[in-house]
């Protein structure tokens, strides 16, 4: 096969059609960060601004979401930033199942550009497409799972924490875990030479 690039991604999902969600888009949202990056969050797909701006995370939540990686010491250089769907759902509606699924191929694509050790899944939508159809935020948040060469955890999604301020502080003991964990591979000589 030949090599991954962003140059293919991009060019793929600029013009697709796959799924019912391309006819509504404003811009496709692909990423942001480091795309070399040990730390890779899945969100789940654009809302407004996003849409509008072609960027990841750049709205309410996504402001949220650069204050708790600062919080912890992580900057936006240090992390990527994805999402399940690359077009945005209308009324920000979740994705559907044939969504996610038309979708899915760019997202592995995305992770073998990447080539994350570590990914966080930011809410209900990327746990139950990533982790397991029946995970529970609630009981699962903040657990590890190591799969693929991948550890992975599942944490509140930022929009969550908006709505409910009793979340931010589990949320942020997430956080602390996930810094941890990526200094502890660090040590380890787990990461990626890049
Ligand atoms: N919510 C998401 O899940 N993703 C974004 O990019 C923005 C908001
Ligand atoms: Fe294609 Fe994904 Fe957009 Fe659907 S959401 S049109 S599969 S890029």
């Amino acid at each position: 096969m030949a090599e991954k690039s962003w140059e293919t991604l991009e060019g793929a999902v600029h013009s697709c059609k796959k799924c019912r969600l391309w006819e509504m888009r404003t811009n496709v949202v692909i990423g942001r960060g480091n795309p070399e990056s040990d730390i890779m969050f899945i969100g789940e797909g654009p809302g407004q601004q996003e849409d509008l701006t072609g960027k990841a995370f750049v709205g309410a939540a996504g402001k949220l979401l650069d204050k708790m990686l600062e919080s912890v010491g992580l900057s936006e250089e240090s992390v990527y930033i994805a999402n399940i769907v690359k077009c945005r759902p209308p009324g920000n509606r979740d994705p559907l199942e044939d969504e996610k699924e038309a979708c899915m191929n760019y997202l592995r694509y995305q992770l073998g550009l990447v080539k994350p050790k570590i990914i966080v899944c930011l809410g209900r939508i990327a746990a139950t497409s990533i982790i397991s159809p029946d995970f529970k935020i609630t009981k699962q948040r903040g657990q590890w799972i190591e799969r693929k060469g991948y550890y992975i955890m599942a944490t509140y999604h930022p929009s969550a924490l908006l709505r409910d301020e009793s979340k931010k502080r589990p949320a942020w003991e997430d956080f602390k875990a996930i810094k941890a964990k990526y200094m502890e591979l660090k040590e380890r000589g787990e990461l990626n030479e890049r």
